[in-house]
């Protein structure tokens, strides 16, 4: 159906997983997923019932779910406590004195937090929020390094039930005044710095530039990682540890409706504007609980180390949320993969033996690149499960990581799911399903995905179409935050009832499901959704720039990477200084991740007739150096020729 779809067959290798982990694991065969399957696609109350009650809570629901498509209430009357099902609960279930947080720092340091420890410091944060003001359905922007204290800023609001949207610490000023002012948040949860590749990120320097243009924030709670010191606004900026001093370290969690909201995280779509993806409680802690049991088979004596950050929705749900809610001891690192070389992760793999690794194919791939000594020369013995999470895994990265990093012993579960879709949707399950490289195999339990056309028909094996999920889930996301009509005509629109992934993929003759990526002008850079309007609209924003498109080309280790063709204004002359400048200015408007990789600069951009860019020719000149498609439709052919040279140059 559309051209961005083409079909892999030829991956025919397919991994079982050993009969030891087979038996020790919470699913043992698939005789065991298909009947959970079928009872959780034909009786999804049943089934997710039975998850829900293994959390505590503090009423009952009285049905488990409410659905009014696109509308979805799940555990209806419920409530609960999300944060006292991630800490309070494993204080009275045997778990109290075990390290839930292990912590490395860049530098080198580490810091254990036991589930006491958390308890006790997320209770103390939670004081400090409310004597600050924070009240239930506050919003609290958190932008922060990888230290403990995101996590217990999260669990602290959702112990308040405050509203909390965490924005990742490599996003720019500017990036946060657009979330400040679309979620309208009170308060600012920040830190003097972080330490990422031996230098210093300086956040709260950050939000200092943001707040000068959106200045309805009263509050800036301030972590000190750094030390040093820096501009502190009088009747606004706090420090944390002054704060945490003041207050006490008892707080009761108190109960919130399963659907009262539980965070905003934007990411990006076809437009410009970032979409505040909203997410709330009872539903949401039951499918990210649910996952991290059967997915990444929990179990007790694991070490879980999850290498995402806090900033995108795998940190949400996979590193605060889920785990936590399992109890189980996970490690969590500071910095970056190759400081200070590309043996770190192997270092902190070794030190702390971990034993379930959740990390991203762009990192395996830069290590594929950095070079076998790397992996070789640690002892990496003690891992019995990998994952990976963010975009399709070539099959020559899955070898390498089922080889070099697995031992060849160790499943391998490719997740797909989105931030809408709060967790994981498809993934093998470790103990059963048999793996092929590059697939992400079957639907989790309660997930009822399939591949139609443009008719709505459902393809058959090896037929590319649309991805789509035709049941509601209960970690599905409730709305964009304040555009009901966007949360509609984005994802609800094409089908009735059933939900759009923006996905293309197929089946094959197993029913695994094989994703191919974004159908819609999304690029995936680095496992990091990135709207190509957004790149377009910053690159606008500079006084030269009088047009211009944004486009992926496929890039060795971040998947794809970003290609940006530019028209200059009248009287502007192009140079290599204007390109640089041009990269880093989107560095400011949006952050590091959206940089060009390059600019070509053009006296003018295909375009239809009406006047719409024709970005499929520049992708597929991009990709191949020609075009083979229909250019009918465009307006003046002799751009194409000169673009063509342009490239070649
Ligand atoms: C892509 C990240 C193939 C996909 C959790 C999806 C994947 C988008 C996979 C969501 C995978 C994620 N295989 N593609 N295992 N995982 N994707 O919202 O295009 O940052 O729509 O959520 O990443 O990105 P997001």
């Amino acid at each position: 159906m559309s051209d961005n779809i083409e079909s892999h067959l030829s991956e025919n290798r397919v991994f079982k997983p050993s009969k030891e982990f087979s038996k020790n694991a919470r699913i043992k065969s698939m005789a065991q997923y298909k009947r959970m399957h079928k009872e959780s696609i034909e009786k999804p109350g049943v089934f997710w019932a039975r998850e829900a009650k293994e959390l505590t809570w503090q009423k009952k629901w009285t049905k488990p779910l409410d659905w009014k498509a696109p509308y979805a209430k799940w555990f209806v009357g419920g409530k609960l406590n999300v944060c006292e099902n991630c800490v309070d609960r494993h204080l009275t279930n045997g778990r109290a004195n075990k390290a839930a947080i292990i912590w490395e720092g860049e530098p080198g340091e580490s810091r254990n937090l036991t589930y006491r420890q958390l308890h006790r410091e997320v209770c103390q944060f939670a004081n400090v929020l409310l004597a600050q003001g924070i009240k239930s359905k506050d919003r609290v922007l958190i932008y922060m390094p990888m230290v403990p204290e995101a996590v217990i800023a999260m669990l602290a609001c959702a112990r308040i039930g405050a509203v909390h949207s965490v924005v990742f610490g490599g996003f720019s000023a500017e990036s946060i005044v657009d979330r400040l002012s679309d979620c309208k948040a009170k308060a600012v949860v920040t830190a003097d710095g972080g330490y990422r590749r031996g230098g210093v990120v300086p956040l709260k320097a950050n939000v200092d530039e943001a707040l000068k243009k959106y200045k309805a924030v009263d509050t800036v709670i301030v972590h000190q990682r750094i030390g040093d010191k820096i501009p502190m606004k009088r009747g606004r900026d706090v420090y944390w540890h002054d704060e945490a001093a003041k207050v006490s370290a008892k707080h009761e969690a108190k109960a919130f409706d399963s659907e009262h909201p539980l965070f905003i995280l934007y990411t990006s779509g076809s437009t410009g504007k970032p979409k505040g993806i909203l997410h709330t409680s009872g539903g949401y802690l039951t499918s990210t609980y649910s996952t991290c049991k059967y997915i990444f088979d929990m179990q007790d004596d694991d070490v879980y180390w999850c290498t995402a950050d806090v900033g995108w929705v795998t940190g949400h749900s996979y590193i605060t949320y889920g785990p936590l809610a399992n109890g189980v001891t996970q490690v969590m690192y500071e910095g970056a993969p190759n400081h200070p070389d590309f043996g770190r992760f192997w270092d902190i793999v070794e030190k702390y033996s971990v034993t379930i690794f959740y990390t991203a194919p762009t990192a395996i791939r830069a290590f594929i690149k950095a070079g076998d000594q790397f992996p070789d020369s640690r002892d990496l013995s003690s891992l019995r499960l990998l994952g990976t999470v963010g975009e399709p895994i070539n099959p020559e990265a899955w070898m390498w990581y089922h080889e070099k990093i697995g031992g060849g012993r160790c499943p391998i579960v490719d997740t797909w799911w989105q931030t809408e879709t709060g967790a994981i949707m498809i993934s093998p399950l470790p103990g059963c399903t048999p793996t092929k490289p590059g697939t992400a195999t079957l639907p989790f339990f309660g997930v009822d995905a399939a591949i139609l056309d443009e008719t709505g028909e459902e393809c058959g094996p090896n037929e590319g179409g649309k991805l789509v999920i035709r049941k509601p889930w209960p970690s599905m996301l409730r709305s964009i935050y304040g555009d009901k009509k966007r949360y509609r005509d984005t994802y609800w629109n094409d089908y009735t009832g059933m939900y759009t992934a923006g996905d293309g993929a197929r089946t094959d003759k197993q029913g695994n499901f094989w994703i191919v990526g974004r159908l819609d002008d999304v690029l995936n850079v680095s496992g990091h959704r990135l709207g190509t309007a957004e790149v377009e609209s910053a690159l606008v924003e500079h006084k030269a720039v009088a047009e211009s498109a944004v486009v992926g080309r496929p890039h060795e280790i971040k998947g794809q990477g970003v290609v940006a063709f530019v028209t200059v204004k009248g009287n502007v002359k192009t140079s290599d200084a204007l390109a640089k400048e041009l990269r880093n200015h989107v560095g400011k408007v949006i952050g590091a991740i959206a940089k060009p990789d390059e600019i070509h600069f053009t006296p003018s951009l295909p375009k239809t007739r009406s006047g719409k860019i024709m970005r499929r020719l520049l992708k597929e000149l991009v990709a191949t150096g020609g075009i083979s498609g229909n250019i009918t439709t465009l307006e003046d052919y002799s751009v194409i020729a000169d673009l063509q040279k342009n490239l070649k140059k």
